[in-house]
């Protein structure tokens, strides 16, 4: 199977967790985008539901398309389920989540979930946590204090960049900067290190947030791993 099928493999179980009235959330990225075409044929054939909240204006744009009208977080008591995508899984469910530049409100939405699902292919699960870039969202005031905080600390921070060499700009008008940490050592003391700098909007570690991932390998076999 190709990454692809593997995708839309995790994608399509996920979708059948859906629960008609639900409060759910969809995130971002392109193991999400499969999701939000089930949902529409699962829509097509009478699914209702209670609000739709999601991650991105990608997949807002991608859900009217198919017939479900998006809320804002901010308009919804609670989400029942949250459906996303991540860029990396340790066996504890902990993750590496940002690669889209979506972070900060997937982060608001999964800690505001009853439920949180990640749907993967396999190259996407890891023994420890790294393997991918760190990304940390950063207010541009003091983008430069932080990133020479970093560099002091050995995190290799790099600013993300958009295709034409540019940095890149967040939803909320922040800056990335990605650290390069692999592996990375003590998850929670790093969290805990980012969480209390100021300037510091996010970070990309989504740890004790996820309690099952939907795993499609490249056997064919699905696999389900819950806290
Ligand atoms: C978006 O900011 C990310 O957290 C995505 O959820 C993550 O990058 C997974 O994306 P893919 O499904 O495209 O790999």
């Amino acid at each position: 199977m190709t990454q692809a099928e593997l995708k839309a493999a995790a994608a399509q179980q996920a979708a059948q967790l859906v629960q008609p009235s639900m409060v759910l959330g969809v995130g971002t990225g392109s193991t999400v985008a499969y999701l939000i075409a089930a949902l529409g044929k699962r829509r097509a054939t009478g699914l209702t539901l209670a609000a739709v909240v999601t991650t991105s204006n990608r997949s807002k744009e991608q859900l009217d398309a198919v017939g479900f009208k998006v809320s804002p977080l901010a308009a919804v008591a609670q989400v029942d389920l949250t459906i996303d995508g991540s860029d990396r899984v340790a066996p504890n469910l902990d993750g590496i989540k940002g690669g889209g530049g979506a972070l900060t409100l997937e982060k608001n939405v999964a800690v505001n979930s009853k439920r949180v699902v990640w749907i993967v292919d396999e190259s996407k699960v890891v023994p420890r946590l790294g393997g991918f870039p760190l990304p940390v969202e950063v207010l541009p005031i003091s983008c430069e204090q932080n990133f020479r905080r970093f560099e002091q600390e050995g995190l290799q921070p790099q600013y993300r960049l958009t295709p034409a060499g540019q940095r890149y700009v967040t939803h909320y008008g922040n800056y990335i900067i990605d650290l390069a940490i692999d592996p990375i050592p003590a998850p929670h003391g790093l969290a805990a290190y980012l969480d209390q700098l100021t300037g510091v909007v996010e970070h990309g570690l989504f740890l004790d947030i996820c309690d099952e991932v939907i795993i499609a390998h490249r056997d064919g076999q699905i696999e389900s791993r819950q806290k």
